[in-house]
């Protein structure tokens, strides 16, 4: 296994998303062969199943969805998405650069008997037809830190709304960016800083499902600081109506919730557009 920190000298930003959809492709099959993405198909034969939390499932359910049109960016296999779908959303479409991860999400959807549209994208380039057509934008786990600026990436999201349409970002909170990957001894020792410029290179690969490392295609993921995301939603006329800093792990770092010390593990932020 390699693993380097730092990127080459020169890379562009197109440079970084070109490495990145590659590295998505390549880690497709791995994600599919998982036990969680059975889960996710026996689940979704299930009427009304939802991969989300009972928090987040709590906070949607407070936005009438019945007939909302739906947006997920960065869909990945669209569980999150479909997962919306069951609670009575209308249109629902998936945006993702990776067509291996669409196909996977439309293997759920035939799972679930649900109709969603998946549509093969850089997010950036989300083809204009898409403009003002939500009523949902939805973004979580693991999507700001492959966008090299987020106050582009919010101008997409923004794009794709409706005008009063809103955003739904459940995120890991940035803080986690100082730590090693993976689970660690409490209390964890941070080996970055939070406040890092250039984007971090990992050639360990994507499969965070099983853990497990090979030597793969170098990826590219950026340090966005929390006022990046709140400046980014704000900067493109957004109202921010909800944003509450959690105490709980929604990605691979269970050990790290119910300390004394708590950190920040993830976050939950609504926004309406203007
Ligand atoms: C960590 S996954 C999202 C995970 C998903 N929320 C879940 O929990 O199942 C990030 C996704 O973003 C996609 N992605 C990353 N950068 C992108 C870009 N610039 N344009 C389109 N998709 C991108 C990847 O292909 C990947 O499917």
């Amino acid at each position: 296994m390699t693993d380097s920190t730092q990127p080459p000298a020169g890379l562009s930003q197109d440079d970084l998303k070109t490495a990145n959809q590659a590295g998505w492709d390549e880690a497709a099959d791995l994600h599919r062969a998982h036990p969680q993405f059975a889960a996710l198909l026996e689940g979704f034969a299930t009427p009304g199943f939802s991969c989300f939390d009972d928090f987040a499932n709590r906070r949607l359910r407070t936005l009438e969805m019945t007939g909302k049109s739906v947006a997920q960016l960065c869909c990945n296999n669209a569980r999150e998405l479909l997962s919306i779908k069951n609670i009575g959303a209308g249109r629902c479409v998936g945006f993702d650069f990776s067509q291996a991860f669409l196909d996977q999400g439309r293997e759920l959807a035939a799972a679930g008997q649900l109709e969603a549209e998946f549509v093969q994208t850089e997010i950036s380039a989300i083809p204009d037809e898409y403009n003002e057509s939500f009523d949902l934008a939805v973004m979580t786990i693991g999507v700001l830190g492959w966008m090299p600026n987020l106050t582009t990436f919010f101008a997409t999201v923004s794009r794709v709304l409706r005008p009063g349409g809103r955003l739904f970002l459940y995120e890991d909170h940035p803080i986690l960016n100082m730590y090693p990957d993976g689970e660690q001894d409490m209390p964890p020792v941070p080996d970055e800083s939070y406040f890092r410029s250039t984007p971090y290179q990992s050639k360990s690969g994507l499969d965070y499902g099983s853990g497990k490392t090979y030597d793969a295609q170098p990826v590219y993921w950026i340090f966005h600081r929390m006022s990046d995301v709140v400046m980014g939603v704000v900067r493109n006329d957004f109202a921010i109506e909800e944003f509450e800093e959690l105490p709980y792990d929604i990605g691979t770092r269970p050990s790290y919730e119910n300390q004394s010390q708590q950190l920040p593990l993830s976050y939950i932020l609504f926004a309406r557009k203007e």
